[in-house]
């Protein structure tokens, strides 16, 4: 069926009638693609466009994250890379349908699943319920994101042809009379296009999520024939739509890479299309978590925080590469396509390897001038009693140490925290330790000894029970007794700007983490790959854009640094080392994602099925 579509308002309007999806009241297959602009620089989101087109897709679905656009609590930003409705016209320029996923709640392995981290400053709010708390900013988001979707209708002539209520809410909890609120703050708002929602393949999920007015669907990777069956005995009429069809997955730092065969995704492809279903790949390009914006997960009560890469193993990968699977699926949706298919474009492309010793440094400690001013309380103050979301907290305190050995406890630590006793590091304590103790000898001469404890927030969890957490930490005890008096100093290492005041000189001055400078110079901007080899943990800056976080026990190896952020001639690159610094940084033209101490250990094809 190859034939043009045609783009006049009305014949874009997509509803549901006598079981099939129709569009322009035309029997209509949903043949979609995730893409998250939010994970793209806005210069390639027409490059990453024209390959999903070229994929055969008709339609591009994304979320949209709530915690990217109000950073700050009543300012609201769509604009640069979060202007979204930049990224639905050029979809729609393209010939593309567009989905919209505006939460409040998106999941997505993106930062607390896209809610705020400052609503975590409001004691005991319960998330994703009538909370009037949660209520009330939640209002706030859709008023504005209502206001930048309406003019993108369907039924305003824009290309936005359905719009989902809140996410796999069936997931999560059981208070119906949110999501009826979540489907009527979208229509009293002029969201007037096919609502839906999307559960996963289980009854008591669907009857959680589902809503009367909005059309549902399933996600699923595998087992087509079972998730639809589910899905059908609880919508009968059909039309049957995998919104999340997981033909990849993403990464935990410290676990195996994912990778999903070719021929079994596009087997279960097969089954979603010759069945009569209409599907949205998650992902179609899954692109990068930069800055502080991944998720983490749990399981067993460990914290699992997902890499900077969002690859997903996806049709289209990371840096554009187009796979095998890329071209398992164009040959089946060939048969299927609304539009006539056209050709890929080329790969983009690549600098040249070459590496760079890093000769200047500075202390964190002696950059703390350039963050927040400090703040003095009793007790240490949780990252959200400070007014932060995201990045490090530095915590110091002079207690009297009052024998040889101490024990020092950590109460409340998210996630990981390096411990400086006078100034020489004592240890690091992670979250998913058995205990939060640190056994340190000291002086006890009677005099204080200070105590420095650097806390850094590994990405808020994104996923049912776990969903919000307070970062930083509630407080530091020698044996049973509080330490009290701290001063508390929020580093916003992810904010704009953050590491353009530092001071650099030839050395550190103090011990524990470290700011290394150096600069890679290139003859024209293309996209590399920076490998950090013989560092530990921490961020890596690329022209004052933070491109993420690394970390040794990978499995990613490389961080993508995107043709963009490049300048021709001189670039700096900053990296903030947690716990060992190496001294040189690497520029491949080559990425790996299944490498550092996890290289060689057989990749995981496993999927939530
Ligand atoms: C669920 C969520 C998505 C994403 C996937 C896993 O289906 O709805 O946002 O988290 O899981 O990648």
């Amino acid at each position: 069926m190859n034939v043009t579509p045609d783009h006049t308002s009305a014949s874009r309007i997509l509803t549901v009638r006598d079981g099939a999806f129709r569009r322009g009241g035309e029997e209509h297959r949903i043949l979609s693609g995730a893409i998250h602009y939010f994970r793209v620089r806005p210069e390639l989101w027409h490059d990453r466009l024209l390959r999903l087109r070229a994929l055969g897709l008709n339609t591009i679905e994304t979320y949209i994250p709530w915690n990217w656009h109000e950073q700050t609590r009543g300012d609201i930003d769509f604009t640069g890379p979060r202007d979204v409705a930049r990224f639905v016209q050029e979809a729609g320029e393209l010939g593309f349908d567009v989905i919209l996923r505006p939460g409040p709640y998106i999941c997505a392995e993106w930062d607390f699943g896209g809610l705020p981290g400052w609503l975590m400053a409001e004691p005991g709010i319960a998330l994703r319920t009538m909370d009037p708390r949660f209520i009330g900013a939640v209002d706030g988001w859709f008023d504005a994101i209502c206001e930048v979707m309406r003019p993108l209708l369907a039924t305003n002539g824009g290309p936005v042809v359905s719009v989902q209520v809140e996410n796999e809410y069936g997931s999560f909890g059981d208070d119906a009379e949110y999501v009826r609120y979540c489907r009527d703050a979208l229509t009293t708002r002029g969201i007037d296009v096919l609502l839906v929602t999307s559960d996963g393949p289980i009854a008591g999920m669907f009857a959680a999520g589902m809503v009367e007015g909005a059309h549902a669907t399933v996600n699923f990777g595998s087992r087509t024939g079972e998730a639809f069956e589910a899905l059908r005995a609880v919508q009968p009429q059909g039309p049957d739509m995998c919104m999340e069809f997981w033909n990849g997955w993403f990464d935990h730092w410290g676990e195996p890479h994912h990778v999903r065969g070719a021929a079994d995704a596009a087997a279960t492809l097969e089954e979603i299309l010759s069945g009569g279903g209409s599907v949205n790949f998650y992902m179609a390009h899954g692109g990068t978590n930069f800055g502080l914006w991944n998720g983490c997960n749990t399981e067993d009560g460990m914290l699992q925080p997902t890499v900077t890469s969002y690859d997903y193993d996806a049709a289209v990968g990371e840096a554009g590469e187009l796979s095998e699977k890329f071209y398992a699926f164009r040959e089946i949706l060939r048969r299927y396509a609304t539009h006539e298919i056209p050709e890929p474009p080329a790969l983009p492309a690549r600098l040249g390897a070459q590496d760079a010793a890093v000769t200047e440094w500075v202390s964190l400690r002696g950059s703390l001038g350039a963050f927040d001013a400090p703040q003095q309380s009793a007790l240490p103050k949780q990252m959200e009693q400070l007014g932060q979301d995201q990045g490090l907290v530095w915590y110091q305190a002079s207690p009297l140490l009052d024998a040889e050995e101490v024990t020092l406890q950590i109460d409340g630590l998210a996630d990981r925290a390096t411990v400086l006793l006078d100034g020489v590091v004592a240890g690091t304590i992670d979250r998913n330790d058995a205990e939060h103790t640190l056994v340190v000898q000291t002086r006890s001469d009677g005099r204080p000894t200070e105590l420095v404890i650097i806390v850094e927030n590994q990405g808020r969890i994104n996923f049912a029970g776990g969903l919000g957490e307070h970062k930083g930490l509630r407080s530091v005890r020698q044996g049973a007794r509080f330490i009290h008096g701290w001063t508390s100093t929020a580093l916003q290492i992810g904010r704009d700007g953050a590491i353009d005041s530092l001071q650099f000189g030839d050395s550190a001055d103090s011990a524990g983490p470290v700011f290394g400078r150096t600069t890679l110079t290139v003859d024209e901007p293309a996209d590399g790959f920076i490998a950090l080899p013989g560092w530990g943990k921490g961020f890596v800056w690329l022209n004052g854009f933070l491109l993420g976080r690394y970390w040794e026990r990978g499995p990613q190896v490389t961080l993508y640094a995107p043709a963009p952020l490049w300048r021709t001639g001189e670039n700096e690159i900053v990296v903030l080392e947690m716990e060992r610094a190496g001294s040189r940084v690497e520029l491949r033209g080559e990425p790996d994602l299944a490498g550092g101490r996890l290289a060689g250990i057989p990749k995981a094809a496993e999927f939530f099925d």
